[in-house]
């Protein structure tokens, strides 16, 4: 006799095992900056913070963490390239694991979308290019005005192993830290990103040029990452179709693609996977707008991408419970991240699951420095709801 194993359709809900992870449902913290790590050192209110959000077997990814000290471009932003930061990292982990989540940590470097208050000795910013950030964007200033980003200065190419290291010794630090594992960020117009748009590279070295050029730095930070912790600890964010900082590509599904096959190819050179691929859903810009593109279209391309890419995939941008189900059922993605819900819901996963009511998001604070205001003061459901929208 031929016992028949009926497959259920996996849900949001349902455990995944990503890698060496089991995860016991797939609603993921998306990485979300929220300015409240006076000195670049994260304090006891990130601890809480995380630890509202982190469930037994959930997966959270921390806010974008700066890899040295030309990376940030945003107030307070957490670095992860100084012992004092290490050693406060390692009491934000250790709560969010005392709840039983695995928890990968963001590094990031914002490039040119950064301002000469943020660098060392009020420099010019790094980038792929010395051409700036269009007025279209503004940048967040320590004392709370908004700015012109500032002219960046292209790297010259034998700069750039530095800044590979950068992310390598980081990661190191994420692990030594206690973070289960890093991820890449490769996406929303900054540093990697800068390099990867043909929009704004325009580099006539090695980096610059062909898509293979243009893919090399991304390559070149996955692979250092890759061998400092190990390819099961390391993920990759990318938003090939999204313009946020006038990140734009001609041809943005070729990219993604470029992008995959190369991954593709390191996991199958390697013997072993990534932790996950995260692409952001091209309908997302950091303005909040949903209108580049339609529905259809944009359900394409992440498929496209879900399709090629050999690994964990991970879908972000304007999730809401419905969209997250379907995206699961309908196989678009094994994992969804959400943003903004989990701002203003610490428990969202349990809501989710239930089908309760969510609290309203208040984007007024969203980059505050307020270590509780906006930040650890919304409510559980048991504590009644929130209506505290823009
Ligand atoms: C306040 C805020 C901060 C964000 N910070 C980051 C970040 O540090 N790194 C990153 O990759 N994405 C960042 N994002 C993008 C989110 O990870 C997410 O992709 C986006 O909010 C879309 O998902 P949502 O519709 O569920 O909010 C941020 C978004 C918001 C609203």
């Amino acid at each position: 006799m031929v016992a028949t194993v009926v497959q259920e359709t996996p849900t949001l809900f349902s455990p995944y095992k990503m890698g060496k992870f089991d995860l016991s449902h797939r609603v993921v913290l998306a990485p979300l900056t929220r300015c409240r790590a006076l000195n670049e050192i994260p304090m006891e209110a990130h601890a809480l913070y995380y630890s509202q959000r982190a469930t037994p077997g959930g997966l959270l990814i921390s806010e974008g963490t700066s890899i040295s000290n030309t990376s940030a471009g945003y107030p307070n932003v957490p670095g992860i390239y100084t012992e004092q930061q290490v050693e406060a990292w390692k009491k934000v982990v250790d709560a969010v694991h005392a709840k039983g989540s695995v928890f990968f940590c963001q590094l990031w470097h914002v490039g040119r979308a950064s301002h000469h208050v943020f660098q060392p000795n009020g420099g010019s910013p790094i980038s792929s290019t010395n051409k700036p950030i269009s007025d279209r964007w503004q940048v967040n200033l320590p004392d709370g005005s908004l700015a012109k980003h500032s002219n960046p200065r292209a790297l010259e190419t034998f700069e750039i192993p530095q800044v590979v290291e950068h992310y390598r010794q980081s990661a190191l630090n994420a692990i030594r830290a206690g973070f289960d594992g890093v991820e890449i960020h490769a996406a929303h117009g900054y540093l990697i990103d800068q390099f990867l748009k043909d929009g704004i590279n325009d580099r006539v070295d090695e980096y610059g040029g062909s898509i293979a050029n243009r893919c090399k730095f991304l390559l070149q930070v996955v692979e250092a990452v890759v061998a400092a912790v190990g390819a099961d600890r390391v993920s990759v964010r990318i938003s090939p179709a999204i313009d946020h900082l006038d990140a734009v590509d001609s041809n943005p599904l070729g990219l993604g693609f470029a992008v995959v096959e190369r991954l593709n190819k390191l996991q199958q050179s390697l013997g072993s996977k990534l932790a996950y691929l995260h692409v952001t859903q091209p309908r997302f810009t950091a303005s909040g707008k949903r209108d580049l593109g339609n529905e259809e279209e944009e359900i394409k391309f992440l498929k496209n991408l879900r399709k090629a890419y050999e690994g964990t995939f991970m879908a972000s941008g304007g999730y809401t419970r419905e969209l997250g189900l379907k995206a699961v059922a309908e196989d678009e993605a094994d994992l969804v991240s959400y943003g903004r819900l989990f701002i203003s819901n610490p428990d969202l996963v349990s809501r989710l699951k239930h089908n309760a009511p969510l609290n309203k998001y208040n984007r007024q604070t969203f980059y505050t420095s307020d270590p509780v205001v906006g930040y650890t003061d919304y409510p559980f459901l048991n504590q009644g709801n929130n209506d505290k929208r823009e």
